[in-house]
Protein backbone atom coordinates (compact mmCIF):
# COMPACT_ATOMS: atom_id res chain seq x y z
CA UNK A 1 0.00 0.00 0.00
CA UNK A 2 1.00 3.51 -1.18
CA UNK A 3 2.21 4.97 2.25
CA UNK A 4 0.24 8.58 2.74
CA UNK A 5 1.91 12.06 3.07
CA UNK A 6 1.45 13.74 6.57
CA UNK A 7 -1.68 15.49 7.16
CA UNK A 8 -2.59 18.91 5.90
CA UNK A 9 -3.29 19.50 9.26
CA UNK A 10 0.30 18.17 10.47
CA UNK A 11 2.03 20.08 7.58
CA UNK A 12 0.49 23.70 8.74
CA UNK A 13 0.91 22.58 12.36
CA UNK A 14 4.86 22.20 11.70
CA UNK A 15 5.14 25.18 9.51
CA UNK A 16 3.84 27.14 12.72
CA UNK A 17 5.86 26.21 14.90
CA UNK A 18 8.88 26.49 13.47
CA UNK A 19 7.81 29.99 12.42
CA UNK A 20 6.93 30.90 16.19
CA UNK A 21 9.98 29.35 17.56
CA UNK A 22 12.03 31.04 14.98
CA UNK A 23 10.34 34.28 15.89
CA UNK A 24 10.63 34.25 19.57
CA UNK A 25 14.88 32.90 18.91
CA UNK A 26 14.94 35.63 17.03
CA UNK A 27 13.19 38.31 20.03
CA UNK A 28 15.75 36.26 22.44
CA UNK A 29 18.38 36.70 20.52
CA UNK A 30 17.63 41.04 19.69
CA UNK A 31 16.84 41.41 23.58
CA UNK A 32 20.59 40.02 24.22
CA UNK A 33 18.96 36.97 27.07
CA UNK A 34 21.50 36.02 29.26
CA UNK A 35 20.87 32.38 30.02
CA UNK A 36 24.15 32.12 32.42
CA UNK A 37 22.27 34.35 34.77
CA UNK A 38 19.18 32.97 36.83
CA UNK A 39 17.01 35.92 36.15
CA UNK A 40 17.69 35.00 32.17
CA UNK A 41 16.89 31.24 32.67
CA UNK A 42 13.53 32.21 34.36
CA UNK A 43 12.64 34.45 31.58
CA UNK A 44 13.72 31.76 28.57
CA UNK A 45 11.27 29.38 30.37
CA UNK A 46 8.73 31.59 30.76
CA UNK A 47 9.14 31.97 26.51
CA UNK A 48 9.30 28.27 26.01
CA UNK A 49 5.95 28.03 27.84
CA UNK A 50 4.63 30.53 26.06
CA UNK A 51 5.37 28.90 22.51
CA UNK A 52 4.19 25.54 23.80
CA UNK A 53 0.76 27.27 25.30
CA UNK A 54 0.86 29.06 21.35
CA UNK A 55 1.09 26.11 19.68
CA UNK A 56 -1.38 24.06 21.77
CA UNK A 57 -4.13 26.34 20.93
CA UNK A 58 -2.86 26.87 17.37
CA UNK A 59 -3.26 23.13 17.66
CA UNK A 60 -6.89 23.34 18.91
CA UNK A 61 -7.72 25.85 16.64
CA UNK A 62 -6.64 24.26 13.38
CA UNK A 63 -7.90 21.12 14.18
CA UNK A 64 -11.39 22.64 14.75
CA UNK A 65 -10.93 24.45 11.26
CA UNK A 66 -9.89 21.22 9.88
CA UNK A 67 -12.72 18.87 10.77
CA UNK A 68 -15.14 19.28 8.17
CA UNK A 69 -12.02 18.79 6.03
CA UNK A 70 -10.87 15.89 7.23
CA UNK A 71 -14.91 14.38 7.65
CA UNK A 72 -15.66 14.62 3.91
CA UNK A 73 -11.82 12.81 3.13
CA UNK A 74 -13.33 10.16 4.70
CA UNK A 75 -16.76 10.01 3.51
CA UNK A 76 -14.62 10.12 0.26
CA UNK A 77 -12.99 7.15 0.90
CA UNK A 78 -15.70 5.14 2.43
CA UNK A 79 -18.00 5.71 -1.57
CA UNK A 80 -18.52 2.66 -3.07
CA UNK A 81 -20.43 2.76 -6.79
CA UNK A 82 -22.13 -0.03 -5.72
CA UNK A 83 -23.64 1.18 -2.62
CA UNK A 84 -25.13 4.35 -4.09
CA UNK A 85 -26.79 6.93 -1.80
CA UNK A 86 -23.83 8.34 0.45
CA UNK A 87 -23.49 11.41 0.31
CA UNK A 88 -21.29 14.32 2.43
CA UNK A 89 -23.03 15.71 4.71
CA UNK A 90 -22.58 19.62 5.75
CA UNK A 91 -20.24 19.90 9.04
CA UNK A 92 -20.47 21.78 11.95
CA UNK A 93 -18.92 25.62 11.08
CA UNK A 94 -17.95 24.08 7.45
CA UNK A 95 -15.56 26.62 5.77
CA UNK A 96 -17.02 28.14 2.54
CA UNK A 97 -14.17 26.23 0.65
CA UNK A 98 -14.83 22.57 1.77
CA UNK A 99 -18.63 23.48 1.50
CA UNK A 100 -17.77 24.25 -2.29
CA UNK A 101 -15.68 20.86 -2.29
CA UNK A 102 -18.32 18.47 -0.67
CA UNK A 103 -21.03 20.05 -3.16
CA UNK A 104 -18.38 19.32 -6.49
CA UNK A 105 -17.73 15.94 -5.16
CA UNK A 106 -21.96 15.35 -4.76
CA UNK A 107 -22.47 16.50 -7.72
CA UNK A 108 -20.03 14.06 -9.07
CA UNK A 109 -21.09 11.29 -7.25
CA UNK A 110 -25.12 12.02 -8.93
CA UNK A 111 -23.48 12.01 -11.94
CA UNK A 112 -21.50 9.08 -11.71
CA UNK A 113 -24.22 7.29 -10.21
CA UNK A 114 -26.54 8.13 -13.10
CA UNK A 115 -23.91 7.29 -15.63
CA UNK A 116 -23.52 3.83 -14.11
CA UNK A 117 -27.05 2.66 -13.71
CA UNK A 118 -27.03 4.06 -17.58
CA UNK A 119 -24.72 2.03 -18.22
CA UNK A 120 -25.55 -0.88 -16.53
CA UNK A 121 -29.23 -0.88 -17.62
CA UNK A 122 -28.14 -0.90 -21.28
CA UNK A 123 -25.80 -3.47 -20.48
CA UNK A 124 -28.67 -6.03 -19.66
CA UNK A 125 -30.87 -4.51 -21.76
CA UNK A 126 -28.64 -5.44 -24.76
CA UNK A 127 -28.02 -8.88 -22.71
CA UNK A 128 -32.05 -10.07 -22.62
CA UNK A 129 -32.07 -8.67 -26.61
CA UNK A 130 -29.55 -10.68 -27.84
CA UNK A 131 -30.55 -13.83 -26.01
CA UNK A 132 -34.25 -12.92 -26.85
CA UNK A 133 -32.81 -12.79 -30.54
CA UNK A 134 -30.83 -16.16 -30.26
CA UNK A 135 -33.57 -17.55 -28.41
CA UNK A 136 -35.66 -17.10 -31.69
CA UNK A 137 -33.08 -18.23 -33.57
CA UNK A 138 -33.11 -21.12 -32.61
CA UNK A 139 -36.85 -22.01 -32.40
CA UNK A 140 -37.46 -20.55 -35.85
CA UNK A 141 -33.68 -21.95 -37.84
CA UNK A 142 -32.45 -24.80 -36.29
CA UNK A 143 -35.94 -25.82 -34.73
CA UNK A 144 -37.43 -25.60 -38.12
CA UNK A 145 -34.52 -27.76 -39.80
CA UNK A 146 -34.50 -30.35 -37.27
CA UNK A 147 -38.09 -30.94 -37.87
CA UNK A 148 -38.00 -31.10 -41.75
CA UNK A 149 -34.91 -33.74 -41.07
CA UNK A 150 -37.07 -35.54 -38.64
CA UNK A 151 -40.25 -35.47 -41.33
CA UNK A 152 -37.72 -36.68 -44.20
CA UNK A 153 -36.31 -39.74 -41.75
CA UNK A 154 -40.07 -40.91 -40.93
CA UNK A 155 -40.84 -40.48 -44.87
CA UNK A 156 -37.76 -42.35 -45.66
CA UNK A 157 -38.49 -44.91 -42.34
CA UNK A 158 -41.86 -45.87 -44.14
CA UNK A 159 -39.90 -47.15 -47.53
CA UNK A 160 -36.53 -48.08 -46.13
CA UNK A 161 -35.78 -51.71 -46.35
CA UNK A 162 -35.69 -53.69 -42.90
CA UNK A 163 -31.89 -53.06 -41.70
CA UNK A 164 -32.17 -49.66 -42.69
CA UNK A 165 -35.47 -48.81 -40.98
CA UNK A 166 -34.01 -49.84 -37.37
CA UNK A 167 -31.09 -46.97 -37.87
CA UNK A 168 -33.39 -44.54 -38.92
CA UNK A 169 -35.78 -44.94 -36.16
CA UNK A 170 -32.70 -43.94 -34.16
CA UNK A 171 -31.54 -41.37 -35.61
CA UNK A 172 -34.90 -40.14 -35.57
CA UNK A 173 -35.05 -40.31 -31.64
CA UNK A 174 -31.49 -38.74 -31.74
CA UNK A 175 -33.08 -35.96 -33.67
CA UNK A 176 -35.99 -35.51 -31.30
CA UNK A 177 -33.64 -35.61 -28.60
CA UNK A 178 -31.78 -32.57 -29.90
CA UNK A 179 -35.24 -30.34 -30.43
CA UNK A 180 -36.21 -30.95 -27.20
CA UNK A 181 -32.65 -30.18 -25.57
CA UNK A 182 -32.94 -26.94 -28.36
CA UNK A 183 -36.25 -25.63 -26.88
CA UNK A 184 -35.31 -25.86 -23.48
CA UNK A 185 -31.62 -23.77 -24.41
CA UNK A 186 -34.38 -21.64 -25.85
CA UNK A 187 -36.63 -21.09 -23.33
CA UNK A 188 -33.97 -20.48 -20.33
CA UNK A 189 -32.56 -18.08 -22.63
CA UNK A 190 -35.41 -16.04 -23.34
CA UNK A 191 -37.91 -16.95 -20.17
CA UNK A 192 -41.23 -16.75 -22.53
CA UNK A 193 -43.13 -18.41 -19.26
CA UNK A 194 -42.70 -15.37 -17.81
CA UNK A 195 -44.21 -13.27 -20.18
CA UNK A 196 -47.01 -15.74 -20.70
CA UNK A 197 -47.93 -16.91 -17.29
CA UNK A 198 -46.12 -14.53 -15.22
CA UNK A 199 -43.17 -14.68 -12.21
CA UNK A 200 -45.06 -17.19 -10.17
CA UNK A 201 -46.05 -19.93 -12.66
CA UNK A 202 -42.62 -19.05 -14.14
CA UNK A 203 -40.21 -19.74 -11.03
CA UNK A 204 -42.62 -22.47 -10.30
CA UNK A 205 -41.28 -24.39 -13.68
CA UNK A 206 -38.08 -23.57 -13.10
CA UNK A 207 -37.65 -24.89 -9.64
CA UNK A 208 -39.33 -27.98 -10.50
CA UNK A 209 -36.81 -28.50 -13.85
CA UNK A 210 -34.23 -27.70 -11.74
CA UNK A 211 -35.63 -30.58 -8.93
CA UNK A 212 -35.20 -33.01 -11.80
CA UNK A 213 -31.61 -33.02 -11.23
CA UNK A 214 -30.80 -36.04 -9.59
CA UNK A 215 -28.95 -35.60 -6.03
CA UNK A 216 -31.32 -32.27 -5.23
CA UNK A 217 -34.66 -31.85 -4.48
CA UNK A 218 -35.95 -28.48 -4.99
CA UNK A 219 -38.88 -26.37 -3.38
CA UNK A 220 -40.70 -23.61 -3.78
CA UNK A 221 -42.87 -21.52 -1.68
CA UNK A 222 -45.25 -18.33 -2.32
CA UNK A 223 -47.44 -16.25 -0.55
CA UNK A 224 -50.50 -15.55 -2.17
CA UNK A 225 -50.78 -12.21 -2.18
CA UNK A 226 -47.74 -10.94 -3.55
CA UNK A 227 -47.17 -7.61 -4.90
CA UNK A 228 -47.56 -6.38 -8.27
CA UNK A 229 -44.16 -6.45 -9.74
CA UNK A 230 -43.36 -4.13 -13.30
CA UNK A 231 -42.03 -6.61 -16.12
CA UNK A 232 -38.17 -5.28 -15.40
CA UNK A 233 -38.49 -6.41 -11.55
CA UNK A 234 -40.15 -9.70 -12.41
CA UNK A 235 -37.02 -10.35 -14.49
CA UNK A 236 -34.88 -9.13 -12.54
CA UNK A 237 -36.51 -11.64 -9.85
CA UNK A 238 -36.55 -14.19 -12.56
CA UNK A 239 -32.94 -14.19 -13.60
CA UNK A 240 -31.50 -13.80 -10.04
CA UNK A 241 -33.29 -17.09 -9.06
CA UNK A 242 -32.00 -18.68 -12.31
CA UNK A 243 -28.55 -17.66 -11.75
CA UNK A 244 -28.49 -18.67 -8.42
CA UNK A 245 -29.67 -22.50 -9.44
CA UNK A 246 -27.03 -22.30 -11.34
CA UNK A 247 -24.68 -21.51 -8.78
CA UNK A 248 -26.42 -24.28 -6.60
CA UNK A 249 -25.56 -26.76 -9.46
CA UNK A 250 -21.96 -25.68 -9.95
CA UNK A 251 -20.37 -25.35 -6.80
CA UNK A 252 -22.78 -25.88 -3.78
CA UNK A 253 -23.32 -30.14 -3.74
CA UNK A 254 -26.38 -29.70 -2.02
CA UNK A 255 -29.26 -32.37 -1.40
CA UNK A 256 -31.79 -29.26 -0.72
CA UNK A 257 -32.59 -26.30 -2.36
CA UNK A 258 -35.47 -23.59 -1.42
CA UNK A 259 -36.55 -20.99 -3.46
CA UNK A 260 -39.09 -18.72 -1.66
CA UNK A 261 -40.90 -15.76 -2.95
CA UNK A 262 -42.65 -13.52 0.01
CA UNK A 263 -44.11 -10.38 0.77
CA UNK A 264 -42.06 -8.33 2.46
CA UNK A 265 -43.72 -5.99 5.10
CA UNK A 266 -40.32 -3.87 5.84
CA UNK A 267 -38.59 -1.35 3.82
CA UNK A 268 -39.02 -3.73 0.60
CA UNK A 269 -41.85 -4.88 -0.65
CA UNK A 270 -40.91 -8.87 -2.11
CA UNK A 271 -38.18 -10.84 -1.10
CA UNK A 272 -36.62 -13.93 -3.36
CA UNK A 273 -34.44 -16.03 -1.16
CA UNK A 274 -32.43 -19.12 -2.49
CA UNK A 275 -30.95 -21.27 -0.23
CA UNK A 276 -29.38 -24.75 -0.35
CA UNK A 277 -27.68 -26.75 2.28
CA UNK A 278 -24.87 -27.51 0.27
CA UNK A 279 -20.82 -26.73 0.98
CA UNK A 280 -21.39 -22.97 1.46
CA UNK A 281 -19.37 -20.15 0.36
CA UNK A 282 -15.62 -20.87 1.28
CA UNK A 283 -14.40 -17.31 0.96
CA UNK A 284 -17.52 -15.34 2.06
CA UNK A 285 -15.51 -12.07 1.34
CA UNK A 286 -14.03 -13.11 -1.55
CA UNK A 287 -16.67 -15.00 -2.88
CA UNK A 288 -18.11 -11.77 -4.61
CA UNK A 289 -16.37 -10.92 -7.72
CA UNK A 290 -14.92 -13.89 -8.41
CA UNK A 291 -17.26 -14.57 -11.23
CA UNK A 292 -19.58 -12.63 -13.16
CA UNK A 293 -22.99 -14.42 -11.85
CA UNK A 294 -22.77 -12.48 -8.25
CA UNK A 295 -21.86 -9.27 -10.09
CA UNK A 296 -24.53 -9.32 -12.54
CA UNK A 297 -26.77 -10.44 -9.91
CA UNK A 298 -26.16 -7.23 -7.68
CA UNK A 299 -26.40 -4.98 -11.21
CA UNK A 300 -29.70 -6.18 -11.99
CA UNK A 301 -30.21 -5.97 -8.36
CA UNK A 302 -28.95 -2.32 -8.21
CA UNK A 303 -30.91 -1.10 -11.19
CA UNK A 304 -34.27 -2.70 -9.97
CA UNK A 305 -33.70 -0.56 -6.97
CA UNK A 306 -33.31 -3.65 -4.74
CA UNK A 307 -30.59 -5.33 -2.40
CA UNK A 308 -28.83 -8.13 -2.99
CA UNK A 309 -27.12 -10.41 0.37
CA UNK A 310 -25.41 -12.99 -0.56
CA UNK A 311 -24.25 -15.05 2.80
CA UNK A 312 -23.90 -18.25 4.72
CA UNK A 313 -26.60 -20.65 5.69
CA UNK A 314 -28.44 -20.17 9.36
CA UNK A 315 -28.07 -23.16 10.43
CA UNK A 316 -24.65 -24.07 11.55
CA UNK A 317 -23.57 -21.90 8.92
CA UNK A 318 -23.56 -24.79 6.15
CA UNK A 319 -25.09 -23.89 3.05
CA UNK A 320 -25.67 -20.08 1.61
CA UNK A 321 -28.47 -17.85 0.88
CA UNK A 322 -29.07 -15.52 -1.93
CA UNK A 323 -31.56 -12.73 -1.22
CA UNK A 324 -33.37 -10.23 -3.32
CA UNK A 325 -35.04 -7.84 -1.14
CA UNK A 326 -36.82 -5.04 -3.89
N1 LIG B 1 -24.63 -21.70 -3.75
C1 LIG B 1 -23.28 -21.65 -3.65
N2 LIG B 1 -22.62 -22.56 -2.89
C2 LIG B 1 -21.26 -22.52 -2.79
N3 LIG B 1 -20.48 -21.60 -3.39
C3 LIG B 1 -21.07 -20.66 -4.14
C4 LIG B 1 -22.50 -20.64 -4.32
N4 LIG B 1 -22.79 -19.58 -5.11
C5 LIG B 1 -21.61 -19.01 -5.42
N5 LIG B 1 -20.58 -19.65 -4.85
C6 LIG B 1 -19.15 -19.27 -4.92
O1 LIG B 1 -19.07 -17.93 -5.34
C7 LIG B 1 -18.26 -17.83 -6.50
C8 LIG B 1 -18.77 -16.74 -7.40
O2 LIG B 1 -20.00 -17.10 -8.01
P1 LIG B 1 -20.36 -16.45 -9.42
O3 LIG B 1 -21.71 -16.88 -9.83
O4 LIG B 1 -20.12 -14.98 -9.32
O5 LIG B 1 -19.25 -17.02 -10.39
P2 LIG B 1 -19.16 -18.44 -11.09
O6 LIG B 1 -20.43 -19.21 -10.89
O7 LIG B 1 -17.90 -19.09 -10.62
O8 LIG B 1 -18.98 -18.04 -12.61
P3 LIG B 1 -20.10 -17.47 -13.59
O9 LIG B 1 -21.38 -17.34 -12.84
O10 LIG B 1 -19.54 -16.14 -14.00
O11 LIG B 1 -20.18 -18.43 -14.71
C9 LIG B 1 -18.28 -19.20 -7.12
O12 LIG B 1 -17.11 -19.45 -7.85
C10 LIG B 1 -18.39 -20.11 -5.91
O13 LIG B 1 -17.14 -20.37 -5.36
MG1 LIG C 1 -22.35 -18.38 -11.29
Amino acid sequence: MRKRPPALLSQVLAINTLLIAGTVFAASVAARLDLTSGEGLNQFLIVCLAIFATVLANGLVLRRRFKPLEQLVETMDRVDLTVPGVRANPARDEPAEVQVLREAFNGMLDRLEAERAGAASAVLRAQEEERARIARDLHDEVNQALTAILLRLQASAGDAPAELAAELDETRALAQQAMGELLKLARELRPTALDDHGLVPALRSQVTEFGRRPGITAHFETDDDLPELSPDEQLVVYRIAQESLSNVARHADASTVTVSLARADDDAHIRLRVADDGVGLRTPSAAPGTGLGLAGMRERALLAGGRLDVRCGERDGAGTIVELAL
